[in-house]
């Protein structure tokens, strides 16, 4: 066991909470909507289609926007496709995935299904095979209430009402040459900045996000968003940042730190964004969508790509159905940290994806869902991370990464509301348990009384590759943290190694 001090000062706020940081990504791949949210014969499944099973669980996971349709799917999407009679729609070939498309879910009705679960829209757009004027064409079919050709055809298809849709995104991963209509940062800089200027001119109410680096690892990582900037600054509101990661040789120590590459790689975009703005003298401050981030098994998907058959195009096959362990929820907790502790500017986030593909929920066709190890520190985050975040810098032991250096063992965020405060704690040691003392006096100062733990809940298996799967569904939980408690304003609680733990206070 290792000591580990921490001080919770209220006065160190990094910013408000954009409830936008707990989203979500619903991708048209593998199983997602099809035989995922959509399985019109199972049943738990509503009049419209969807199960209501998944409803219940991504309702229970707490997931404010939900960016959709893609992803790479998004490239090579006609949304038009995707509107009117379900039985005209046509088939069409998903480059992306190599699969079928059948257009049986588009926009309506996934609006319907997010006014299931009660999450709101976020779009993007497809600057890979199409462009501006197909942007034009949704927004003004999304959002426009003056009567047009295009409002009409919505109001024929079931909405008379505008969707509203707020948040839009130019493109997907424009940086990566496995994206169709792949271009270099001019390119596609100037296509962004038209497009956003022209959406603009439509709806002056909406905030877009152009396309940062598919990683931090991209040869054009810097030079792409500083590029893109230049093109796009008094354009859009947002910078797209996307990261997976996972173990790779069996490394569980080294996967520990890739909260520290999430650090690196917002301060990275950050520090780049901040520097177009001094070149152009700006005050503006565009912020970050971290709109793609998770465990993703990258390694064994280039082993599943090598599958596909040029002549067999599956509709909704088995693809990127990862199933978690608890050393992987352990690390996504860690991320959810990270993106706490950059919260004055990572203001929109998507937890990529929802269900079966890379996904915290699963499903069986006919058969049950069921939560995904790393449903649990996203549920309980967005749960009980409210109102401020607030730095909590942890004097612990230190490991030695490869990548990184010596790196903290613990890693820390509070968050302060009215009714009380939150902790967040990874313990990234794959050898030590550590004895944390968190001084809270002066959070009790400030708020007049004294503060007791009313829940705390830890996830840690002895068995690190412990998951939850169809014939063991509730393998991995959480569970309370023994012997945690405030006294004489110090919290104290032993933190197991490879563990990840939240403390609500009142
Ligand atoms: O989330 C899976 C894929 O990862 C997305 O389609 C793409 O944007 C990224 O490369």
């Amino acid at each position: 066991m290792t000591d580990a001090s921490a001080r919770l000062d209220p006065a160190r706020v990094i910013a408000d909470i954009d409830r936008r940081i707990f989203g979500g990504f619903v991708e048209h791949l593998g199983r997602h909507i099809y035989d995922g949210i959509f399985e019109p014969g199972h049943p738990s499944a509503d009049a419209d289609g969807f199960r209501g099973d998944v409803v219940d669980l991504v309702k229970e996971l707490g997931v404010s926007t939900i960016r959709y349709p893609g992803g790479n799917f998004v490239s090579g999407y006609r949304w038009e496709d995707g509107i009117g009679p379900v039985d005209g729609r046509p088939r069409r070939l998903d480059l992306a995935w190599h699969a079928t498309e059948t257009n049986q879910v588009g926009l309506h009705e996934f609006q319907d299904w997010l006014d299931k679960v009660g999450s709101d829209l976020m779009l993007a757009v497809n600057l890979g095979t199409r462009g501006t004027e197909e942007a034009l064409d949704l927004l003004e079919y999304a959002n426009t209430s003056v009567e047009t050709t295009r409002t009409r055809e919505r109001a024929a298809n079931g909405r008379e009402t505008p969707f509203a849709v707020k948040m839009w995104c130019l493109g997907n991963e424009m940086d990566g040459p496995w994206q169709l209509g792949h271009r270099n940062a001019d390119d596609y800089g100037k296509l962004a900045s038209r497009t956003a200027k022209g959406m603009r001119q439509l709806d002056p109410s909406i905030q877009l996000v152009v396309c940062g680096s598919s990683s931090r690892t991209m040869p054009t990582f810097g030079a792409w968003e500083r590029e893109v900037l230049e093109h796009t600054f008094d354009d859009v509101d947002f910078i797209s940042c996307h990261a997976y990661y996972e173990e790779k040789d069996g490394d569980a120590q080294e996967f520990l730190a890739s909260g520290v590459d999430m650090a690196l790689f917002i301060e990275s975009v950050v520090a780049t964004a901040d520097h177009v703005a001094a070149v152009k003298k700006s005050d503006k401050r565009i912020m970050i969508s971290f709109d793609e981030w998770n465990v993703w098994y990258l390694s064994r998907f280039k082993d599943e790509e090598e599958t596909y058959r040029p002549d067999e195009w599956p509709i909704a096959p088995r693809q990127l159905e990862d199933q978690y362990h608890a050393l992987d929820a352990v690390v996504f907790g860690d991320l959810l940290i990270t993106l706490l502790q950059h919260a004055d500017r990572v203001r929109s986030a998507s937890l990529a994806q929802l269900v079966n593909v890379i996904a915290p929920i699963m499903t069986e066709p006919g058969g049950p869902a069921w939560r995904q190890t790393t449903f649990h520190p996203f549920s309980l985050t967005s749960r009980l991370a409210r109102g401020r975040a607030v730095r909590l810098p942890v004097v612990s032991a230190t490991f030695e990464s490869e990548r990184f250096g010596t790196v903290p063992a613990l890693n820390a965020v509070a968050t302060i509301d009215d009714a009380g405060a939150s902790v967040f704690v990874a313990n990234r040691s794959t050898t030590d348990a550590a004895s944390l003392r968190l001084d809270l006096t002066p959070l009790v100062a400030a708020l007049g009384r004294d503060l007791t733990v009313v829940e705390s809940h830890l996830l840690h298996e002895d068995d690190l590759y412990a998951a939850n799967t169809l014939a063991d569904p509730e393998r991995v939980g959480v569970r309370p943290l023994d012997g945690v408690e405030v006294e004489a304003s110090v919290l104290a609680a032993d933190l197991p190694p490879v563990s990840w733990t939240a403390i609500r206070l009142a």
